[in-house]
């Protein structure tokens, strides 16, 4: 009876691969793709990345057949109709709550890794790019995503959000006016929000995931040392340091997915609006259109971004600030131009710039996450002159400079900061006293940096050796 069973499921399986190229695909794309042998834990969040993907469109799914994109309905049809009335309700907006953030850590770390390991180096740039569009549908997904629960956060943070596009010369106000489908944020504004997170997004993230692991698939993967593992091939051309990815990196990435869950399942039961960092406090409170709360703020993931925001002293550089960001990030290699992609083997100052560029981000979160006093909004400036600098400096290291070219670097690094800060000044009077205080931050980033450079030129040197084949944690075999 088994082997019955078992020669007409091959005869089905057969009948399909004979019209569609599934075998073939399994064996290119998955058990025989040359993953390099050496990756570690940061190469675990692409996968995990894709996990909660599917997992926040399956869970998303079962939250859009009870919710009512309504004004009057909303708040309760959640509240009440989703979490409390319908079976399993409470389980899957949690989830979705919790999947929410957890992409968003998973992304950053994602990012991060593919910084650290030059992977948007040649012939990388495309798939580089692809995730920086996808971080910004990811970020749309999520602020429009946000509005639908109707309650007191949900609805400010549009607001304000919608009211910064209008600062936008010529062409803000109509767009945040055609964003809103009104004047102010209303049903019109619910009713597109909701088409265009449970719609358009999701099919713009796919597509867009579906491109970068094409990409990916194309050039193959980077790893922590940043070898070509293609330039050395065996007799039968496979490369000397790749192993298959199915089963080797299939078993690693079930490991960390197990893990993962322990780690997401814990919010999920224990603490789903994580001290109220994965959902507002204030969003257990039906929006008022009559009262403004005291405090606005977006969440956790893109405060960072909301600190540029509220510390540039004018609402059209404020946004310049927050879309230079990712300029910034999309330009990585134009200003990374070194050979040398691993931060394993880069310069003590190049991974003191590298660390930096994460501390200023996570500093400015943290800026923030505080209330928007005058100290909060100059820090945040500072700070986002910081973040800036981490990305300008980058041309520096891409290559030995004499000292001549090292001290012009660190006297137009200290004359930008103090020129802008003179121009921020000039826009908006914080009081000098407070300037004084804080503009130390960039100016003394930019004299430690060239500084250091300057006094002790070996900082600024990269490995002598690099290695031509993959090493264990970096130790040359
Ligand atoms: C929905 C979000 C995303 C998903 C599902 C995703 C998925 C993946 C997967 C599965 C891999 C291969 C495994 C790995 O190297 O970790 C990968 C590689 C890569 N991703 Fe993403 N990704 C996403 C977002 C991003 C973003 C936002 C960026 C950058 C801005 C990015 C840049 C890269 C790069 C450069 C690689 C190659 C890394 C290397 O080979 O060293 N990805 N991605």
């Amino acid at each position: 009876m088994n082997s019955k069973i078992r020669s007409w499921a091959r005869g089905v399986f057969g009948w399909f691969d004979e019209r569609l190229p599934i075998s073939s695909m399994w064996r290119s794309q998955v058990s025989r793709y040359p993953a390099p042998k050496n990756f570690n834990l940061w190469y675990i969040f692409g996968s995990l990345a894709l996990l909660v993907l599917v997992m926040q469109l399956a869970t998303g799914l079962f939250l859009a057949i009870h919710y009512q994109p309504n004004p009057h309905l909303a708040y309760w049809s959640v509240l009440r109709g989703i979490q409390q009335d319908s079976h399993w309700g409470w389980l899957i907006r949690d989830m979705h709550i919790v999947g929410a953030s957890a992409f968003f850590v998973l992304v950053y770390l994602h990012m991060y890794r593919g910084i650290m390991y030059g992977s948007y180096k040649k012939p990388r740039e495309l798939l580089w790019l692809v995730g920086i569009f996808i971080y910004l549908a990811l970020a749309a997904e999520a602020f429009l995503g946000y509005l639908l629960p109707w309650g007191q956060m949900s609805y400010w943070g549009s607001a304000v959000v919608t009211n910064f596009v209008t600062a936008v010369p010529v062409i803000g106000k109509p767009i945040a006016t055609w964003l809103r489908g009104s004047f102010v944020v209303d049903l019109p504004t619910l009713n597109r929000f909701f088409v265009f997170h449970v719609f358009l997004m999701p099919l713009l993230l796919l597509a867009l995931v579906l491109v970068h692991l094409i990409a990916l698939h194309h050039v193959g993967s980077n790893n922590p040392d940043g070898v070509e593992i293609h330039d050395n091939l065996n007799e039968t051309g496979w490369p000397r340091d790749a192993v298959p990815f199915h089963p080797y990196y299939t078993v690693k990435d079930l490991f960390a997915v197990s893990i993962f869950f322990v780690v997401f399942f814990w919010f999920v039961f224990y603490n789903p609006s994580g001290w109220g960092f994965l959902l507002d406090k204030l969003n257990y409170t039906p929006a008022n259109i009559l009262h403004t709360p005291a405090d606005i703020h977006p969440l956790w993931f893109f405060l960072p971004f909301y600190a540029m925001l509220r510390g540039v002293p004018d609402k059209l550089y404020g946004i310049m600030a927050f879309a230079g960001s990712f300029v910034l990030l999309a330009c990585l290699p134009i200003l990374d131009r070194n050979p040398v992609r691993s931060i394993r083997y880069r310069s003590v100052l190049y991974k003191v710039n590298i660390l930096s560029m994460a501390f200023s981000f996570l500093w400015l979160g943290l800026i923030a996450h505080g209330l928007a006093t005058e100290h909060n909004m100059v820090y945040g400036l500072h700070v986002t002159e910081v973040f800036y600098m981490t990305f300008l400096a980058l041309p520096f290291f891409n290559r030995e400079r004499p000292i001549r070219t090292r001290i012009i670097w660190l006297v137009a690094a200290e004359a930008l900061v103090w020129l802008v800060d003179v121009w921020m000044y000039s826009i908006h009077a914080h009081s000098w006293g407070l300037m004084l205080q804080t503009d130390w931050i960039p100016a003394l980033y930019a004299l430690l940096l060239f500084g250091l450079a300057i006094l002790f030129p070996a900082l600024t040197h990269d490995a002598a050796k690099l290695p031509e084949r993959l090493t264990a944690g970096g130790i040359l075999h």
